[in-house]
C-alpha cells in the first residue's frame, strides 16, 4: 500500500474519503481549519450529534458549494486537549500517541466499510508530540488499521467490507522534514506489525514450521542479515531435548530459525526469542476440542519477533546487534509423542519431567534461550508467548505479562510497551514459586500447581537464562481477538509485540 506525505491543495484531492481529526472543546464546537467542514461540524454538534471525542466521527458528503473534490469527509474525535492522569505509568507522550494511532485507525476502518480507496488525512496541529511523532503514530493507526486478511475468502458477505484501501495521503504544510520521518517510523513499524498478522493468520496446515524458515531465509535475504536454521539432525547433534520432545508427535520437521542483525562486536547484543508452536493441540495432554483452532495462533511470539527483525532490517539501527530466534514445531499426538511422566533433557543438561504435555511452550523456549545465550552472549533477552492460558485470567486481554530477573530491563520494556501502545504489567518472580516446579525425580517439572501458573511458567524460562538480563512477555490474552482498538482487527492476530520491540531497540539504553 502506497502512504505519502503531500502538501498539495486539499479542495482539489480527487480521493475518496477526506480525513481531518478535531479536538474537543469545552462546551463549545470543535474547531477545524476549512470552513465548509467547520459549518457541518457546527450543525453536528448543535443537534448533540458530534463533540469531538476521542473516537467520535462525523461522516458526510460535499455538496458543490464546499468546492471539495473528495466524495467523502470524516471527521475523527480526538478528544480534549489533557494530559496523562497519574495512574499505571502512562506519560502524557503515551497516551498522545495512541490517541493519533487511535485516530488513523478510525480513518482507515470507516474507508474500509465505505469502500473509499484512496483516502487524504489532514494532519491536526499536534498536541504534546511534535509533527514527527504526530504522524508516526497517525501513520501507524492508517496502515494498522487498513489491514484486512482475504485470502481465503473467495466469497464476500453482504456486511463486510468489500474495498481495499490502496492510497493514503498525510496532508501538512508545516515541517515537511519531520513529518517524512515520522511517516517513515510509523510506516516500518506498521507493516512489520501486518507482517506478524499475516503469518498468525495463515492456518496450521500452512503456516508450519518449514514456513517459518522460509520466511526467516527470505527476510535475510531482502535485508542482508544472516541466517541460521537448524534443522532436526542439528537439533539432535546439539541434544535440544525440548524441542525435539515436543515435536515427536508431529510429521513436520521442527525448525529452530536464527536471524542476527550484527552491526560491531563491540555493540551490546539483544537477543529475541519467540514460541513458534505452529499448531498446539495439547499433545497426549489433549486440549478440549471447543477453541482449540485457535491454537494455530500459538505462534504469534515466533511471528513477532520476525516481524521485528523486519523492522530492524528496514531502519538499520545503529550501536546495537539483534539476534531473533524461532524455535517452531507442532504439538501433537502422535504414536511417538511425549507422554506425560516422560523425562528430556534440553540444551545445556538440565532434566525436565513432562507432567503435561500441553505445558509444551516452556519446554522449546528452554532449549531456545540457553542456546541463544551460549551462542550470542546477549547483553539482554527478551522472550514473546502465548505461554499460558492463566494470563488472561489475572490481566484479561488488555495488558500483556511480563516476568523479569531485571528491573532495569522490566523498565525499559514497560516503557517501550507504553510508548507503542501495547502496555504490559509486571507480575513477580521469586524463590517460593520456583520451588513449586521442582521435581523428584528429575531437576525441574514443567508445570506447578493451579495457582500462579504464569508465574511459574516464566519461573520454568528463568532455569534457562542464568545471570543474563531477561524478560518474558506473555501475550496469551493479548496476541488475538481482542476488540477495542480502532488499528487493531476485532478478530484475529493483533500483531502485538513487534512494536514493543521496536521501541525497545530504537530507545536502547545501556547502564
Ligand atoms: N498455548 C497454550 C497457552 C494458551 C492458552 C494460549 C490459551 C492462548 C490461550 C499453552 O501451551 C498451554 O497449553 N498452557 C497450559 C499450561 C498448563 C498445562 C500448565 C495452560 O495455560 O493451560
Ligand atoms: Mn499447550
Ligand atoms: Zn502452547
Amino acid at each position: 500500500m502506497l502512504i505519502k506525505h503531500t502538501s498539495r491543495d486539499i479542495e482539489k484531492h480527487k480521493g475518496d474519503m477526506l480525513v481531518y481529526c478535531v479536538y474537543q472543546q469545552d462546551k463549545k464546537v470543535p474547531v477545524c481549519d476549512n470552513k465548509y467542514v467547520q459549518d457541518t461540524v457546527r450543525l453536528a454538534f448543535k443537534a448533540g450529534d458530534f463533540v469531538g471525542k476521542e473516537g467520535e466521527t462525523l461522516l458526510f458528503y460535499p455538496t458543490a458549494k464546499a468546492k471539495i473534490q473528495a466524495k467523502r469527509i470524516l471527521v475523527v474525535g480526538l478528544g480534549k486537549k489533557e494530559e496523562a492522569k497519574k495512574e499505571n505509568g502512562m506519560t502524557s507522550a503515551d497516551l498522545w500517541r495512541e490517541n493519533y494511532r487511535k485516530a488513523g485507525g478510525r480513518g482507515s476502518t470507516t474507508a474500509l466499510r465505505t469502500k473509499a480507496a484512496k483516502i487524504m488525512t489532514v494532519m491536526p496541529e499536534p498536541f504534546i508530540l511534535d509533527f514527527r511523532e504526530t504522524a508516526e503514530c497517525l501513520t501507524e493507526g492508517l496502515l494498522l488499521g487498513a489491514y484486512q486478511f482475504r485470502k481465503y475468502k473467495k466469497t464476500v458477505e453482504e456486511d463486510e467490507p468489500q474495498s481495499r484501501i490502496n492510497e493514503i495521503q498525510l496532508y501538512s504544510l508545516k515541517e515537511k522534514g519531520a513529518v517524512n520521518n515520522g511517516l517513515s517510523a510509523g510506516k516500518a513499524a506498521a507493516m512489520a506489525g501486518t507482517a506478524a498478522r499475516d503469518m498468525a493468520n495463515e492456518p496450521g496446515n500452512v503456516w508450519t514450521p518449514t514456513r517459518f524458515a522460509e520466511h526467516g531465509r527470505k527476510l535475510a535475504k531482502t535485508y542482508s542479515l544472516s541466517c541460521k536454521i537448524l534443522s532436526k539432525s542439528d537439533m539432535k547433534r546439539l541434544k535440544m531435548g525440548g524441542i525435539l520432545g515436543v515435536n515427536s508427535g508431529s510429521d513436520q520437521p521442527p525448525k529452530m530459525v536464527i536471524l542476527e542483525y550484527k552491526t560491531s562486536a563491540r555493540n551490546p547484543t539483544l537477543l529475541m526469542v519467540g514460541k513458534g508452536l505452529t499448531f498446539d493441540s495439547g499433545g497426549i495432554s489433549l486440549k478440549p476440542p471447543k477453541g482449540m483452532d485457535e491454537m494455530k495462533f500459538d505462534m504469534c511470539g515466533g511471528a513477532a519477533v520476525l516481524g521485528a527483525m523486519q523492522a530492524v532490517g528496514e531502519e538499520q539501527p545503529k550501536g546495537i546487534n539483534v539476534v531473533g530466534i524461532v524455535p517452531a514445531t507442532e504439538n501433537l499426538p502422535g504414536p511417538s509423542a511425549l507422554k506425560p511422566g516422560d523425562i528430556i533433557t534440553i540444551y545445556g543438561g538440565k532434566t525436565v519431567e513432562v507432567l503435561n504435555t500441553d505445558a509444551e511452550g516452556r519446554l522449546i523456549l528452554a532449549d531456545a534461550l540457553a542456546y541463544g545465550i551460549k551462542q550470542y552472549k546477549p547483553k539482554a533477552v527478551v522472550d514473546l508467548a502465548t505461554l499460558t492460558g492463566a494470563v488472561v485470567i489475572g490481566l484479561g486481554h488488555h495488558r500483556t505479562g511480563l516476568l523479569s530477573n531485571d528491573d532495569d530491563l522490566a523498565q525499559q520494556v514497560t516503557e517501550a510497551g507504553n510508548r507503542s501502545g501495547e502496555p504490559v504489567w509486571r507480575l513477580p518472580l521469586g524463590p517460593e514459586y520456583s520451588k513449586q516446579i521442582k521435581s523428584k525425580v528429575a531437576d525441574i517439572k514443567n508445570i506447578g500447581s493451579r495457582a500462579a501458573g504464569t508465574i511459574t511458567a516464566a519461573a520454568f524460562l528463568q532455569e534457562f537464562v542464568g545471570d543474563t538480563a531477561w524478560a518474558h512477555l506473555d501475550i496469551a490474552g493479548t496476541a488475538y481477538n481482542f476488540t477495542e482498538k480502532s488499528y487493531i482487527p476485532n478478530k484475529g492476530p493483533s500483531g502485538i509485540g513487534v512494536r514493543t520491540l521496536l521501541e525497545l531497540i530504537r530507545n536502547w539504553k545501556q547502564e
